[in-house]
C-alpha cells in the first residue's frame, strides 16, 4: 500500500511510543525493557514488553508485535489509513485527505442516507402488506422482533422504491451506486433491485444502514439477494447483528455466531441477544476482527449439515488466528438454529451450548473421522493432529492436548511428539513466574547470515549503507529476509532521517517475525556492532565466491569432460576463487 513516509517519519518523531501504549497498559520497567499484562490476549502474568529505545513492542505469549502505528491498529482495530489519521490527529499533523478518499467517503455517507430512506420505506411496506406479515407470521417472528431488526418489505413493484428515492431528492447516481436500483439495460430508466422480498438491512456499529438481505416470499430461487459490493458495504467483512448484540456481549463476554439472517433474528426473540450472524459460509479475518471488538468468546453455531460443519472447521482457524477463545456448537442432524428454538425454545439451544467443545476437540474429532474414511495410518492421523495442535498458542493447555490424543490414539506421548509437525512454534522455556515468556530458538539452530544481518541493520539502521554497499538482494535466498532487504534500500532516504525501518513493514505479515529479530539483538555499543556486521558481511563475501567457484568447476569440468577446451580466464578465475577461499597452496585437484 502506498503511503507518505514523511508522514509516518513525522509521527514517529512525535509521538512516543511508551508515552502512547502506557495511556491503555500499565506498565513496569524491567531491565532494558517494560513489561505488561497483554491487551491482545487476556493472561494472567505479563507476557508483553516494550523496549523504548527501539520504539518496537513484542507480546512473547500472542506474537503480537511491531511499531507505533502497528499497535494503534490492533488496538482500534484500525486499518493501517485510518491509524495514521488518529496519530496524525494526536501529534497535531494535517492530512491532506486525497480527491479519491474524500470522494469516497462522501460517496459512502450519500450511500447511507439513501439506505435509510429505503428502509423507512420498506418498513413501511411491510405494514401495509399482509401477504408478507403472513409471511413473518409463519416463520414466528413477532412484531416487536421485526422492529427491533428494523424489517421491511420490498413490494412486488418494479418502480415503487425507484419512486421515493427520486421524491426524497436522492441523486439517481447514488441511488444505483448503494445497489438499490439498477439502469435498464436497454434505453433509458431505472428499476428497483429488490422485488416481492422480506428485507433484512444490515446495520454498522453507528447504526446507519449499509446493506439489505432480501428474502423471497416464495421458493424461487434465488432465496436471498443481497446488496452487491457498494462505497458503503463490502461482503464478508461485516457481521449482522452485531449493533445489538454488542451490548449483551460486553456483559457476558460471548457472543454467539449463526449463519443466516433468520437465525440471528430467532435467537435474539429466543432471548438469546447475543447472537450474530456471518452472512454466508465462512469467516472472514475482517468479521474475526469485528467480533474481537466485542467479545473475547465465541460460540459457534451453525447449521447442521455437512455444509454448517465445512464452514465451522473452516471460521475456527480464522477465529483463533485471531485470538478468540472459540467453542462449538453441535447441532441435530438436519437442523439449524432458528429450527432448534422455534421447536424447543430457548431451553433447546442452553442445552446445547452446555454441551459445546472446545474448537480443537471439534476439529481433532473432524480430522479423525476424515481420515478414518481413508484408511490411514496412526501415524497420518498424528501427523495431522499435531498440525492442529500447534495452533494452540498456550504451552501448557498444548501439553494436554498432546496427552489426550496420545491417549485416544494409544499411541506415547513420546511418540506422538516424534511426529512433531514442523509447523510446531518452537517450545517455551525458562518460564518463570511473572516474567515474560520467551521463545528461545533452539540452540541447534544459529541465525542464517541472512537473518543475523537484517537483525543489525533493524536494530541499527544506521549501519544500513555499509550493509548495502556490501550485498546486494540477489545475496539472499531466503524470499521475505531478500524482500526485507529491498525494501529497506528502497527506503534509505527515509531511514536515513529517522524512520523507524519496522514501520515499513507495518503492513505486512512478516511484522512479528522482523520484530523478533530486531529485538533479539543484544544492546551493544556501536563498534561491537559494526564489528558483527562487517563479520555477517564476510560470511556473505565467502558465500559468493563458493557458489561462484562451484559454478566455474562445473562448466571446467563439463567442458573438460566433453573434450574441449577451457578458455584461460575461466582456468584463471578458478585458480583465483580457489585461493582466495582455501589458501594459495589448495587449488585444483590435477589429474
Ligand atoms: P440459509 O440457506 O441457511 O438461510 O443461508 P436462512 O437465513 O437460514 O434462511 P431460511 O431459514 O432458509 O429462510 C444462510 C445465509 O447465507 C446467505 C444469507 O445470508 C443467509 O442468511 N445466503 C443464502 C445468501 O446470501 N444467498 C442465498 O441464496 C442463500
Ligand atoms: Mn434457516
Amino acid at each position: 500500500m502506498p503511503f507518505d513516509t514523511s508522514v509516518v517519519a513525522e509521527i514517529g518523531a512525535k509521538v512516543d511510543l511508551l508515552t502512547y501504549v502506557s495511556q491503555f497498559v500499565t506498565l513496569k520497567k524491567r531491565g532494558r525493557e517494560y513489561v505488561g499484562l497483554c491487551p491482545f490476549h487476556s493472561e494472567k502474568t505479563p507476557s508483553f514488553s516494550l523496549n523504548a529505545e527501539k520504539q518496537v513492542w513484542h507480546c512473547y505469549g500472542c506474537d503480537a508485535g511491531g511499531d507505533l502505528i502497528k499497535f494503534v491498529q490492533r488496538y482500534e482495530n484500525a486499518d493501517f489509513p485510518t491509524a495514521i489519521r488518529m496519530l496524525a490527529a494526536r501529534a497535531g499533523i494535517t492530512l491532506g485527505e486525497t480527491a479519491g478518499a474524500q470522494r469516497r467517503r462522501s460517496e459512502r455517507e450519500a450511500i447511507y442516507e439513501a439506505n435509510g430512506v429505503a428502509c423507512d420505506h420498506f418498513i413501511a411496506n411491510l405494514k401495509k402488506s399482509a401477504a408478507a406479515r403472513e409471511y413473518l407470521t409463519s416463520r414466528g417472528i413477532e412484531p416487536k422482533t421485526a422492529a427491533a431488526f428494523g424489517i421491511g418489505y420490498a413490494a412486488d413493484s418494479w418502480d415503487s422504491l425507484t419512486c421515493v428515492l427520486d421524491r426524497a431528492g436522492v441523486d439517481p447516481t447514488i441511488a444505483v451506486a448503494a445497489g438499490l436500483v439498477s439502469p435498464r439495460r436497454q434505453g433509458e430508466g431505472r428499476f428497483d433491485f429488490f422485488r416481492q422480498r422480506l428485507m433484512f438491512p444490515v446495520y454498522n456499529l453507528t447504526g446507519e444502514v449499509m446493506a439489505f438481505g432480501g428474502r423471497a416470499l416464495t421458493d424461487e430461487p434465488p432465496k436471498y439477494l443481497n446488496t452487491p459490493n457498494t462505497a458503503a458495504y463490502t461482503k464478508g467483512k461485516h457481521v449482522y447483528a452485531l449493533q445489538l448484540a454488542r451490548r449483551a456481549a460486553a456483559a457476558d463476554g460471548a457472543l454467539i455466531v449463526v449463519e443466516g439472517y433468520l437465525d440471528a433474528v430467532a435467537l435474539h426473540q429466543a432471548g438469546f441477544a447475543n447472537a450474530v450472524a456471518s452472512l454466508g459460509t465462512a469467516f472472514s479475518a475482517e468479521q474475526a476482527r469485528e467480533l474481537r471488538r466485542v467479545a473475547s468468546n465465541v460460540y459457534l453455531c451453525f447449521d447442521g449439515d455437512a455444509a454448517g460443519r465445512s464452514a465451522t472447521a473452516r471460521s475456527v482457524d480464522m477465529l483463533v488466528e485471531e485470538g478468540l477463545s472459540v467453542r462449538v456448537i453441535a447441532l441435530p442432524e438436519g437442523k439449524d438454529p432458528d429450527a432448534l428454538v422455534r421447536e424447543g425454545g430457548s431451553q433447546a439451544l442452553s442445552e446445547r451450548i452446555d454441551v459445546s467443545v472446545q474448537w480443537i476437540d471439534f476439529k481433532i474429532a473432524a480430522t479423525c473421522e476424515r481420515i478414518a474414511s481413508r484408511f490411514a495410518t496412526k501415524s497420518d492421523i498424528a501427523r495431522e493432529a499435531m498440525a492442529i495442535i500447534a495452533q494452540v498458542r498456550d504451552p501448557i493447555e498444548r501439553d494436554q492436548y498432546v496427552k489426550a490424543m496420545a491417549r485416544r490414539l494409544e499411541v506415547s506421548e513420546s511418540a506422538l511428539r516424534g511426529q512433531r509437525s514442523s509447523a510446531l512454534p518452537p517450545r517455551v522455556s525458562g518460564e518463570v513466574a511473572g516474567a515474560p515468556v520467551r521463545r528461545v530458538p533452539p540452540a541447534t539452530q544459529p541465525l542464517s547470515i541472512e537473518r543475523e544481518l537484517l537483525r543489525i541493520v533493524l536494530s541499527r539502521p544506521s549501519l544500513l549503507p555499509e550493509a548495502m554497499a556490501r550485498v546486494g538482494s540477489a545475496d539472499f535466498d531466503e524470499e521475505p529476509m531478500r524482500h526485507a532487504f529491498e525494501k529497506l534500500e528502497s527506503n534509505r532516504e527515509e531511514l536515513a532521517r529517522g524512520l523507524n525501518p519496522l514501520a515499513l513493514f507495518s503492513q505486512e505479515e512478516t511484522t512479528t517475525d522482523l520484530t523478533l529479530l530486531a529485538l533479539s539483538s543484544p544492546p551493544l555499543a556501536l563498534e561491537e556492532d559494526e564489528r558483527r556486521l562487517d563479520a555477517v558481511l564476510q560470511r556473505f563475501a565467502r558465500r559468493r565466491l563458493e557458489r561462484r567457484l562451484s559454478t566455474v568447476d562445473e562448466e571446467v569440468n563439463r567442458l573438460e569432460k566433453t573434450g574441449r577446451a577451457v578458455p584461460k580466464p575461466l582456468r584463471e578465475e578458478l585458480v583465483a576463487l580457489a585461493s582466495s577461499l582455501f589458501g594459495r597452496k589448495q587449488t585444483r585437484r590435477e589429474t
